[in-house]
């Protein structure tokens, strides 16, 4: 896997993210994941775009990030310096993580719908990369919390590649009001400074047949469009 590391100045830098139980992509291998079949057309798309962008994939389905620790919370709260090894070993997944978001210009995240919510792995993800500190300040102005977000620091984007059984939790859709998938991922990216957010669905795929085939072409076209705009971003990459 390449790392964090690989980002250079003069490159963006793709993350990757899958969340789907499901692991093959939908339509190409038994069993597939739609929204896996997405974000790997993304991420395909985009690195024919930029062939010499940097790059991090990360499975979150198939290596969970550890959900918070007991501990977490009074290490996260805790001045650096006086952690302990303890406090250190339970904030070494979030460094991880925070240390990839934050080397990312792009972030694609491949996000199934389950129970109206995201994966709880992606779920676990969104918990550990807002941190105090790290990735968010909150300083008091008379009575009022402020918080500012750490990674407005330079120009970042989001697409949320998304799938849900389902039709209708898109906007103005009859079950808009049950998707909280989207507007939980959403609200933490903007919270930590990532407001450029896209949001592409498939919907549907309970039901299948030629309808629901459409909407995949669709979205896939989508995606296609998506990264025709976005792969413009940043300064021309010599060869
Ligand atoms: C545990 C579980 C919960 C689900 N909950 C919902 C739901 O609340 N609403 C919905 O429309 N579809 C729901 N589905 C269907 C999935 O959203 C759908 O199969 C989607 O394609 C999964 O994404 P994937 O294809 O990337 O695996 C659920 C599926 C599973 C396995």
């Amino acid at each position: 896997m390449e790392t964090a590391m690989t980002r250079t100045d003069s490159r963006l830098h793709l993350l990757h993210l899958d969340s789907s139980a499901r692991f093959g992509r939908g339509g190409l291998e038994p069993h597939g994941s739609w929204s896996r079949r997405l974000s790997d057309a993304f991420a395909r798309r985009w690195r024919d775009a930029r062939p010499h962008d940097g790059y991090t994939y990360r499975d979150l389905a198939a290596q969970p990030p550890r959900p918070m620790p007991g501990n977490w919370v009074q290490a996260a709260y805790s001045p650096a310096a006086g952690r302990g090894p303890e406090l250190q070993a339970a904030l070494a997944d979030s460094n991880e993580l925070i240390a990839e978001l934050r080397a990312a210009d792009v972030l694609v995240v491949g996000m199934p719908m389950y129970n109206y919510g995201m994966p709880s792995p992606l779920k676990a993800w969104s918990d550990l990369v807002v941190r105090m500190g790290e990735t968010v300040t909150a300083t008091r102005d008379g009575g009022a919390v402020v918080y500012t977000p750490l990674l407005a620091d330079r120009p970042r984007r989001a697409v949320l590649l998304a799938s849900r059984g389902a039709e209708g939790f898109g906007p103005g859709g009859r079950y808009e009001a049950m998707n909280h998938a989207d507007t939980a991922m959403r609200g933490v990216l903007e919270f930590i400074g990532i407001t450029d957010i896209e949001t592409l669905a498939v919907e549907g795929e309970e039901l299948g047949g030629a309808h629901f085939e459409a909407i995949v072409a669709g979205a896939l076209a989508q995606v296609d469009a998506l990264v025709a705009r976005w792969s413009g971003l940043g300064e021309p990459v010599a060869a």
